[in-house]
This record gives C-alpha cells, structure tokens and sequence, in this order.
C-alpha cells in the first residue's frame, strides 16, 4: 500500500481512545509491517525513565534479544544522541550495529520529538538491501509526530 495512504490509518489508530498507548502504538506498528512489503520488523524504542537508554516498547515482527539498548550503541543508541533519522541501507557496512536477526540487510531509525525532546524512535529492519527513500523519511517523520501529539 502507498505510504500516502496509511497516513489517515495512522491518525484513525491514534485516536482510538478505548484502546491503551501502548495498543495503539502495537496497531501502528502491525499495520506498517502487514502493508510495506520491505518493512519486516517495526517497532518503538522510548528513553527508559531517567536512564541513558533506550527500553523496547512494543513491535510487529521476530522477537529480539535487543529490549534495552544503552545510549550510543548501535543505530538505535546512535539516534538517541544525534536527534536525527539514520538509514542504512546495507548493515554489514556498520561497525556500530546491534544484529537481531541475520536476514536484516537495512534498517532505518526516525527520532520521535515530543515539545522539542528526543523522546524515543521508530525502527525498521528490512530484509531488502537499500529499500528506504526520502518519501519513507517524510512517512516516519509524520507517524512519529502523530504519535507525539497523543503520548
Ligand atoms: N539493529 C538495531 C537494534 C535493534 S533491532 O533492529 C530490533 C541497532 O543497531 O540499534
């Protein structure tokens, strides 16, 4: 489905009241993953209270080892500190990666701000080399901003 149209999707799950945060982001995170067919692993990193790092929230796709990942460690760890998105188009050029699974090729990581902060991250691992454009940017950048006018 074109990233277009999954942005009223993306609003509609956020505004669903009845359901929790945490649902609601898991809705988002599954309907990504089921409708871009390079998107295999979605999911939602948040800093961990007052720690320097980052806790798994929720996400559609195999299960990781990888819950808490420390402030400049890998990708993830790495956006937590620069405030701005990371794409990787092939892994295996990274030094600084954290592997969850050995059919990743490519992940792209978009910071979430809330009132300015960097308050956690949308991450997506694909099975494809080089799959994520600008237009995936544009799309992360607004699921992530939806989600920061309802978290
Ligand atoms: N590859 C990430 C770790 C998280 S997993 O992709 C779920 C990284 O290097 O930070």
């Amino acid at each position: 489905m074109p990233l277009e149209e999954l942005k009223p999707k993306v609003t509609t799950i956020l505004q669903n009241k009845e359901q929790s945060i945490t649902d609601r982001l898991y809705e988002i995170c599954k309907l990504l993953k089921d409708n871009v067919n390079y998107y295999d692993w979605v999911g939602f990193y948040f800093k961990n209270e007052d720690k320097e790092e980052l806790k798994l929230r929720t996400y559609a796709g195999a299960a990781t080892d990888h819950e808490i990942i420390p402030f400049g460690k890998g990708i993830c760890g790495q956006v937590a500190i620069s405030n701005e998105n990371f794409v990787v188009p092939d892994v295996k050029a990274q030094d600084n990666y954290i592997a969850c699974s050995i059919n990743v090729k490519s992940e792209i990581v978009v910071p979430l701000f809330k009132n300015g902060e960097n308050i956690g991250q949308i991450d997506i691992d694909s099975d494809t080399v080089d799959p994520f454009t600008e237009k995936d940017e544009r799309f992360l950048e607004f699921v992530n901003q939806e989600v920061a006018k309802v978290i």
